[in-house]
């Protein structure tokens, strides 16, 4: 039996409207698909200032643009993270500051932040890894008092809720993911929820090159031009079609994905219990999108013999990201491994299981068994 980490999930719905979207007579973006994808953010989640993008990457790059992130600028962000995080402030030459994650749910240690702040820090990025929002609420306060911009990364959240809202609702800006290895995809897709209203005007130049073509397409002018630095952040309206496909059946592929990781739990529970390794936890003012489930051993060696055995058993388990400070481009950049040294030992100890709604019950009970004799023979405590 060959079980991948991940599969991406077709609703059956794509190919109409992604067909509707090419017949219509626009495809580019902003039409038709990107306004009923937009729509349904608004009835959905009560969001609005949305953008959407080719991937979470240009949103990310679109929310530095928007904030003005300059040369010299330092943002302050979890090394635990993907590369698109730090990339889309050091292409403007700023400076990422790498913050401590919590072993708890391996998002930014909140605890850490102030003390990293300096008279150049211009902006906050958080992430909600494995789809867990990160304290935002704490994050938002920090970032009053110290006057800083925060764009969370939500890449992996989309529809986790954070005190009954959607993780993202409270940042000043927040970028989505549409990746096929997220729970809603598209192939390749994002966007950008810029939460603050005096900025959206701005931001919808900037989407578009520069120019005020949006509001050539709202019939408000007739022609565009360039007013604002700017490229092109636009998602084509057959992608979006696709989207909202996959957004229309948010609650049953959430609730797919939510069977499965409540299995792993249930079963996995006992063995936490006894020490053979932590499971992520979630705080009771946050609802996970159960993006994917994670264990993290006592030792590397373990995590890599853990790796090791699964493979055997034809099972992808996935160790997650290399820490950002110590990845080749981190060490190239001057960060050394020590800058970090709790983040560097969570994310050596780290793993992830299969978590995909169409994992077949029979595979799904292949992954326990697998786990199970593997702690048996291999990880007595
Ligand atoms: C935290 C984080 N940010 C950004 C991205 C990039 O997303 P995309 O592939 O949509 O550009 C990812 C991708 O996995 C991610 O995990």
């Amino acid at each position: 039996m060959k079980i991948p980490f991940n599969l991406p999930y077709i609703t059956g719905k794509e190919i109409s409207y992604m067909s509707e979207a090419l017949s219509s007579g626009r495809q580019a973006g902003n039409y038709t698909f990107n306004k009923r994808v937009k729509d349904l953010f608004k009835q959905k989640y009560n969001l609005q200032g949305v953008f959407l993008t080719p991937s979470c990457t240009a949103a990310l790059e679109m929310g530095a643009l928007l904030a003005n992130i300059q040369p010299g600028d330092e943002v302050i962000m979890p090394s635990f993270t993907f590369s698109s995080t730090a990339n889309a402030v050091l292409i403007f030459g700023a400076k990422p500051v790498f913050c401590e994650v919590r072993a708890s749910d391996m998002n930014i240690d909140v605890n850490r932040i102030e003390e990293l702040i300096t008279s150049k820090t211009k902006m906050i990025i958080p992430i909600d890894y494995a789809g867990v929002p990160c304290d935002i609420e704490e994050i938002m306060q920090i970032a009053k008092k110290h006057d800083l911009i925060v764009m969370q990364d939500c890449a992996q959240s989309y529809g986790s809720m954070y005190k009954g809202e959607i993780s993202g609702k409270r940042a000043h800006i927040a970028c989505y993911s549409f990746h096929d290895t997220k729970n809603f995809s598209c192939g390749e897709g994002g966007a950008i929820v810029v939460n603050k209203t005096e900025w959206r005007e701005r931001a919808s130049y900037i989407m578009e090159k520069g120019t005020d073509r949006n509001k050539v397409i709202k019939g408000l002018q007739s022609k565009y031009s360039w007013i604002e630095k700017g490229s092109s952040y636009l998602l084509s309206d057959i992608l979006a079609g696709m989207l909202l496909a996959q957004l229309e059946e948010e609650e049953e592929i959430k609730q797919k994905r939510k069977s499965i990781y409540d299995l792993y739990l249930n079963e996995l529970k006992k063995y936490e219990d006894n020490g053979y390794f932590t499971i992520q936890h979630l705080e009771e003012d946050k609802v996970s999108n159960y993006h994917c489930f994670w264990l993290i051993f006592n030792s590397n060696e373990r995590r890599e013999l853990f790796v090791d055995k699964m493979e055997i058993e034809g099972i992808s388990a996935y160790t997650s990201y290399i820490p950002l400070h110590s990845s080749k481009m981190g060490l190239k950049l001057g960060y050394i491994k020590e800058d970090l040294p709790l983040t560097e030992d969570l994310a050596s100890r780290l793993v992830r299981l299969p978590l995909y709604p169409d994992l077949t019950s029979a595979e799904i009970k292949h992954i326990i068994k697998t786990i199970k004799e593997t702690l048996g023979k291999n990880f007595k405590v």
